[in-house]
C-alpha cells in the first residue's frame, strides 16, 4: 500500500466495497447505449442495433470507477468480442463488483420499432452474482415487496396468485400480470385466465416486466413465464434493490440445453431464490429506454440536435429509486474531446 492509496482509499484501494452510488455513474453508460441503438429503431436490422449499443457501452463503462468483470454478457469470448463474460471493465480503480449488461434488452423490439427495448446493466459486490452456466431459460416468478414472502415458483400460478392477492390486500381479478407471448406460455396464460387475473402480454422484454412487478404502481403486479437466464439475473439486481421478490427455477428449452444440463447432472428443479441470483445485498441497476415505453420513455431527437433520455436508477443499500431524464445536447460533447478519459462521445452515433 503506498501512500496514494491511503489518501485516497476509494480511488487506489483494491477490494474495497461499493460504497458510493454507483448507479449514477451507470446510467450515463445506459443512456450512451440507447441513444447509439435508437438510430437503428424500425430498421430490421437487429445486429446494427445491438452492435452500436455495446460498443457505447464498453466505451463508457471504461470511465466508470470500478474494478468490473462482467459476468452476464453478450456470451463467451470467442463468440463476443465484446462485453464478452470475464471481460475486465471500468477504470480500474476502486470497488470490485460483478457486471451484468444488456445493450439492447428486446433487440427485435427496437428493430421493429416496437415498444419497451432498454439498454440495462446491473452491478453486484464482487462473486455474488450467479453464473446460469449452460441455462439459457428460466421460469420466473416477480412480485413487489409486500408480496415477497408468500410467492413459491414450486406452486401452481393460481395458488401463487391468490397468496400475491391475499398479501396485497386485493382480488385476484385485480391483479395484472406481465407474460411473454411464447407458445410454451399457452397453459400458463389458460390457467392465469381461470384465476381470474388479468393478463399483459408482451413478445419480448422482461426485464422491463420484472422491473414493473417489482415496482408498485406501475399497472403490473406479477411477472410469471420462462425467459432468458442472464435476463433473470439482470432482473435480480433491480428486484434486489428494490427489495422486492423473485424466484426463478431452469426450463431448459434448448434441445442441446436439455442435454447439457444433464450432461452436468444439474437438478434443474432447485429452486433458485432471489440471494441465489444475487447474493450481495449491495446492487445496482440502471435502465434507460430505446424505443417508447408505457414505463420508460423512448430516446427522442429534437431539431436542434438535442437528445432526450429516460432512465431508471437504483441502489440497494439505500433503497433510492431515481428517474432521470437526460437533455443531452450531441454537439455540445464535442467540446470534450481533448478530455479524452472523461467522455467518450466519439462512439455516439
Ligand atoms: P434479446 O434482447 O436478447 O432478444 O432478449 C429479449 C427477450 O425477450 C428477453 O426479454 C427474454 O428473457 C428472452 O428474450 C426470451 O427468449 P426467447 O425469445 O428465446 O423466448
Amino acid at each position: 500500500m503506498n501512500n496514494q492509496t491511503i489518501k485516497n482509499p476509494t480511488r487506489f484501494n483494491i477490494g474495497v466495497k461499493p460504497d458510493r452510488n454507483l448507479a449514477m455513474e451507470l446510467v450515463r453508460v445506459t443512456e450512451a447505449a440507447a441513444i447509439s441503438a435508437a438510430r437503428f429503431m424500425g430498421t430490421g436490422d437487429k445486429e446494427g442495433g445491438d452492435g452500436a449499443a455495446v460498443d457505447a457501452m464498453r466505451a463508457f463503462l471504461k470511465t466508470v470507477e470500478m474494478q468490473g468483470t462482467v459476468v452476464i454478457g453478450e456470451g463467451e469470448k470467442d463468440e463476443a468480442p465484446m462485453l464478452y463474460n470475464g471481460e475486465k471493465v471500468g477504470t480500474g480503480y476502486g470497488p470490485e463488483v460483478d457486471v451484468a449488461v444488456d445493450p439492447v434488452e428486446g433487440t427485435n423490439l427496437l428493430a421493429l420499432g416496437r415498444p419497451n427495448s432498454i439498454a440495462v446493466l446491473g452491478v453486484a459486490e464482487k462473486g455474488s452474482m450467479w453464473d446460469p452456466g449452460s441455462s439459457f431459460y428460466m421460469n420466473k416468478l416477480v412480485v413487489e415487496k409486500k408480496a415477497r414472502h408468500v410467492i413459491d415458483i414450486s406452486l401452481s400460478p393460481t395458488e401463487n396468485l391468490n397468496r400475491i392477492a391475499e398479501s396485497l390486500n386485493r382480488k385476484v381479478s385485480d391483479l395484472t400480470v406481465f407474460v411473454l407471448e411464447k407458445k410454451r406460455h399457452e397453459a400458463l396464460v389458460k390457467e392465469i385466465r381461470k384465476a381470474g387475473a388479468r393478463i399483459t402480454m408482451h413478445t419480448d422484454g422482461d426485464v422491463m416486466g420484472a422491473l414493473m412487478a417489482a415496482i408498485p404502481g406501475t399497472g403490473v403486479d406479477v411477472l410469471m413465464g420462462i425467459g432468458g437466464t442472464p435476463e433473470g439475473v439482470i432482473a435480480a439486481c433491480a428486484v434486489k434493490a428494490l427489495n422486492g421478490g423473485m424466484q426463478g427455477m431452469r426450463a431448459p428449452q434448448l434441445k442441446e440445453e436439455i442435454a447439457q444440463l444433464k450432461k452436468e447432472k444439474i437438478n434443474i428443479a432447485e429452486r433458485l431464490t432471489l440471494n441465489t441470483l444475487v447474493k450481495s445485498d449491495n446492487t445496482f441497476f440502471a435502465a434507460t429506454g430505446i424505443t417508447e415505453g408505457s414505463f420508460l420513455e423512448g430516446v427522442r431527437f429534437d431539431k436542434e440536435g438535442g437528445v432526450t433520455t429516460h432512465s431508471i436508477v437504483i441502489r440497494s443499500l439505500t433503497g433510492s429509486v431515481r428517474y432521470i431524464k437526460g437533455i443531452h445536447q450531441l454537439d455540445r460533447k464535442k467540446n470534450l474531446e481533448g478530455h479524452k478519459n472523461i467522455t467518450p462521445t466519439s462512439v455516439l452515433r
